[in-house]
Order: C-alpha cells, then sequence, then structure tokens
C-alpha cells in the first residue's frame, strides 16, 4: 500500500510514520508537512534513509501539489493541522487556512482520484463536559468553543459531507489528549516536564480543576492502524485513555512526584478564555467493532515520557528556541 502521511513531522504523526514503518515493511510513504514552528524532521532521523519513506516539503493548502501527490498514492492519513488552543485564542488565521481550507484542497484531490481518506481529529469538537455528564461518544453533538476545535469540527463536517455527496471513502477518528515522547513542549505535559526538570514553576491555569483524558500517544497511533486497517467507510471513531482522566492539578502533582520535586513550583495562573471544564472519551464502539483498546496506563505513560525527556534534553531546547521563545513571552508574560 501507498500511503500520504499529512502532518508527519509533528507529534502524532511522526509516531504514526515511526510505529506504521516498523510494522508495515511493504508499504511506501510519502510524509507531506509544510515544517511550520511544530514540525521537526529530527522526529523522523529513524526511518529517513528507508527507501520507502519520502518527504515532500509543502503546504496542504497548495493544490497542484497535493493533486500530484494524492494521485500516486492509495490512502491519505490526514494529521496537519494547527493544533494548540492557546496559539487559536491569540490568531487564528492560520487554525481556519490551515484545519479547514488545507482539508478542503485534500477532499478534493481524493474525490478526483477516488482515493481513500482518513482524517484524524479531536474530542474538542464535542465541546465541554459537566463532571457528571457521560462520557462522549460518536453520537455526541458537535459544540466546539474556541477557534481550533471550531476549525477542526469544520473540517470533521466537510470530511462526512464529501462521503455523502460525493461518495469519497473516508473514515473520521476523534481522540483525546495525547502525550509521549516528541510532544512539542508547548503543551501541557512536556511543558510543566521539562519546567520541572529545570527547577522552573509551572503555570497552572485557573484552579486546575479541568480534567482531560489522557491517552499515550502510541495507543492513539495503534487506534488509527484499527480505523484503517478494520475500520468501516463513512463511521467515526472514539479514542481515549486507559482510565486517565484527572484534573490538571493532580496530573501536575504527578508529574512533580515522579521527576523528586517540589508542589512549591506550582504557579496558578490566568485562566485560558473559554476553557473547557472536562473532556472524556467512551471508546466502547471501537473496542467492539475494531478489538481495540488502550494499553498504556496514565502513571506508566508520565514516567516513559519523563525518562524521554530526560535523556533528550537538547531536542526540547532546540524546540523551545527561537519562534517558540517569542510565543511563550507573549502566552505568559503580557
Ligand atoms: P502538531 O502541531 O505537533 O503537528 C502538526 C504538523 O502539521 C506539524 O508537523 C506541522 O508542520 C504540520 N503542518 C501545519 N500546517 C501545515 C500545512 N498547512 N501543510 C502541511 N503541514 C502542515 O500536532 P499533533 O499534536 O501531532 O496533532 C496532529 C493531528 O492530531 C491534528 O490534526 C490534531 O488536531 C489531531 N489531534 C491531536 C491531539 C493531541 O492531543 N495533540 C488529540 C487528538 C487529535
Ligand atoms: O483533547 C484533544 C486536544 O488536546 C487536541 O485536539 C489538541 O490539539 C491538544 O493540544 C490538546 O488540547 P488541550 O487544550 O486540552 O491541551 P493542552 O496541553 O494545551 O492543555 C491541557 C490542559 O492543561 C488544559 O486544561 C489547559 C491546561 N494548561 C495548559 C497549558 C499549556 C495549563 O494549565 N497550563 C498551561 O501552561
Amino acid at each position: 500500500m501507498k500511503l500520504l502521511v499529512t502532518g508527519g513531522a509533528g507529534f502524532i504523526g511522526s509516531e504514526f510514520i515511526r510505529y506504521w514503518m516498523q510494522h508495515h515493511h511493504e508499504d511506501k510513504i510519502t510524509n507531506l508537512d509544510l515544517l511550520t514552528y511544530a514540525g521537526n524532521l529530527e522526529n523522523l532521523k529513524e526511518v529517513e534513509e528507508n527507501p520507502n519513506y519520502n518527504f515532500v516539503k509543502g503546504d496542504i493548502c497548495d493544490r497542484d501539489l497535493v493533486f500530484d501527490l494524492v494521485k500516486d498514492v492509495d490512502l491519505v492519513v490526514h494529521f496537519a493541522a494547527e493544533s494548540h488552543v492557546d496559539r487559536s485564542v491569540l490568531d487564528s488565521s492560520a487554525f481556519l487556512r490551515t484545519n479547514i481550507l488545507g482539508t478542503q484542497t485534500l477532499l478534493d484531490a481524493v474525490k478526483e482520484y477516488g482515493k481513500r481518506f482518513h482524517h484524524v481529529s479531536t474530542d474538542e469538537v464535542f465541546g465541554s463536559l459537566q463532571l457528571d455528564d457521560p462520557a462522549f461518544d460518536e453520537s455526541t453533538p458537535y459544540a466546539p468553543r474556541n477557534p481550533y476545535s471550531a476549525s477542526k469540527a469544520a473540517s470533521d463536517h466537510l470530511v462526512r459531507s464529501y462521503h455523502i455527496t460525493h461518495g469519497i471513502k473516508m473514515t473520521i477518528s476523534n481522540c483525546s489528549n495525547n502525550y509521549g515522547p516528541y510532544h512539542f513542549p508547548e503543551k501541557m505535559i512536556p511543558l510543566f516536564i521539562s519546567n520541572l526538570m529545570e527547577d522552573k514553576t509551572v503555570p497552572v491555569y485557573g484552579d486546575g480543576d479541568q480534567i482531560r483524558d489522557w491517552i499515550y500517544v502510541t495507543d492513539h497511533v495503534r487506534g488509527i492502524e484499527a480505523v484503517i486497517e478494520k475500520g468501516k467507510i463513512g463511521e467515526t471513531y472514539c479514542l481515549g485513555g486507559k482510565d486517565a482522566e484527572v484534573t490538571n492539578l493532580e496530573l501536575t502533582k504527578t508529574m512533580i512526584k515522579l521527576l523528586g520535586k517540589s508542589e512549591d513550583l506550582i504557579e496558578f495562573v490566568k485562566d485560558r478564555p473559554g476553557h473547557d471544564r472536562r473532556y472524556a472519551i467512551n471508546y466502547a464502539k471501537a473496542q467492539k467493532e475494531l478489538g481495540w483498546e488502550p494499553l498504556v496506563g496514565l502513571e506508566e505513560g508520565i514516567q516513559n515520557t519523563i525518562d524521554w525527556f530526560e535523556s533528550h534534553k537538547e531536542w526540547a531546547d532546540r524546540c523551545r528556541s527561537g519562534e517558540y521563545q517569542e510565543y511563550y513571552n507573549k502566552q505568559y508574560h503580557s
């Protein structure tokens, strides 16, 4: 099989490529990535010499390029996106362009050449749960509450509309919060681990009572593999973590404990505007129809992630230089 992976130099896309090349030796992958601040070819060092792997630097909004690449593959796995909520609050332009118009460009090419399309999406499209609400599942109505999740919701709607209107062969997965190696240190877990390793304070938004359902990135990638191999065309699958619903404050204390640091490093800062209270996923459909379930528990996954960051300090330092430093100052010091 020939795959076009978009956004394969980012956190989850690079895990997908490393995993796929290890488990599907015969397949060929082309990785189309614009290498924005979040894209890093260092994440793909272990596959770059593989003759079945090919990198193309480019934009998913570039119609000619996208049509050329899609023509030659069997399957498109679409990760490319602007992915950080706080950045979408500061400026949503790139989110609407990449997440909506980029997806539309890919869908037009998929429609033209009759290819299979898997769309990687998020649980944030469902909005925010109260403490006693049932977890999100495939029948939960869409109710996005920030520009990032609104743009991802728009892209999901477009993908379904191309299936219904034009008959494209698509699947969608909506996954909860990922964490693990190569996670860009602007997101909570890698930011907090990096800060704690240097005895810096960790900025907990608001009261720290918000809840997320954390999934180890390899479990997410295994879920996408299961959807590609066993999912039904036209269907959506929700993927979530293994007993991993915790408040941000509880999770922060776990990271502090595992790193042997002091809770005095917790700093409560101004809350995120429109901060979603709780996300949680019911993955019963994926379990029943695909035989998939998450395997890595939260404490084990956090320990692996800490071990990885401790042995990849230069990787994190390089991510945190340049453009990222400007963003960090704007987000936390203005
Ligand atoms: P990321 O920000 O780490 O990586 C995004 C990648 O897309 C980068 O390599 C970037 O260079 C590339 N990219 C951005 N704009 C592009 C464009 N116009 N053309 C080509 N490439 C472009 O993101 P991630 O955390 O790996 O998320 C990947 C996907 O998974 C996204 O679609 C995101 O919405 C979804 N998702 C993420 C999570 C999570 O917790 N991180 C959870 C569920 C779903
Ligand atoms: O649920 C899936 C989503 O998870 C993905 O679609 C997004 O791409 C991904 O970024 C992630 O979104 P979140 O906003 O939930 O993740 P983030 O790591 O930014 O924040 C996790 C929680 O931690 C959230 O409640 C906000 C809080 N937080 C975050 C940062 C960066 C803090 O308290 N302090 C911080 O400095």
